[in-house]
């Protein structure tokens, strides 16, 4: 009985992270048309792919980065994706990434996605 509890438990917690990733990649549609996923180059924005724990301004196939991310010495933990999603400006005032995610709830989603590219 205790056993069967538990499991269903695991079961609802395990389908909820996906959906928070799933919900993220839909979020992603926002992103999509400035960033890639798969480490393809972009002009408009660098790849998103190996973002979380990357360096800030690290893809080396992307050559537009201002010089405010380049000096900003952010490593993409998910506090400081966080953070810049919120508000690009307030982060890394210099920035050329105009796109705010207000919603918390959106940003945290978005992030769960972000962590899967890899
Ligand atoms: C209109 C184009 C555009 C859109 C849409 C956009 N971005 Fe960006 N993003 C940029 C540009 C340009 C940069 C580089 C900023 C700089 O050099 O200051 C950037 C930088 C970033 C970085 C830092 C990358 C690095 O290599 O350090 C992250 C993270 C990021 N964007 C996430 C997102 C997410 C998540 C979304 C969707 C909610 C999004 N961006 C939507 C243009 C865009």
């Amino acid at each position: 009985m205790q056993l069967t509890i538990l499991a269903a438990v695991l079961v609802c917690l395990s389908v909820n992270g996906y959906a928070q990733v799933d919900v993220g990649k839909k979020q992603f549609a926002l992103c999509g048309a400035c960033h890639s996923a798969d480490g393809s180059a972009k002009p408009t924005g660098p790849t998103l792919k190996g973002i979380s724990t990357r360096k800030a301004a690290a893809d080396t196939g992307y050559k537009n980065y201002s010089k405010a991310l380049k000096t900003s010495a952010i490593v993409w933990t998910e506090k400081e994706l966080d953070a810049y999603l919120a508000a690009p400006s307030k982060r890394v005032p210099g920035t050329s990434m105009m796109i705010n995610v207000t919603d918390a709830a959106k940003r945290k989603a978005l992030i769960d996605y972000l962590k899967t590219l890899k």
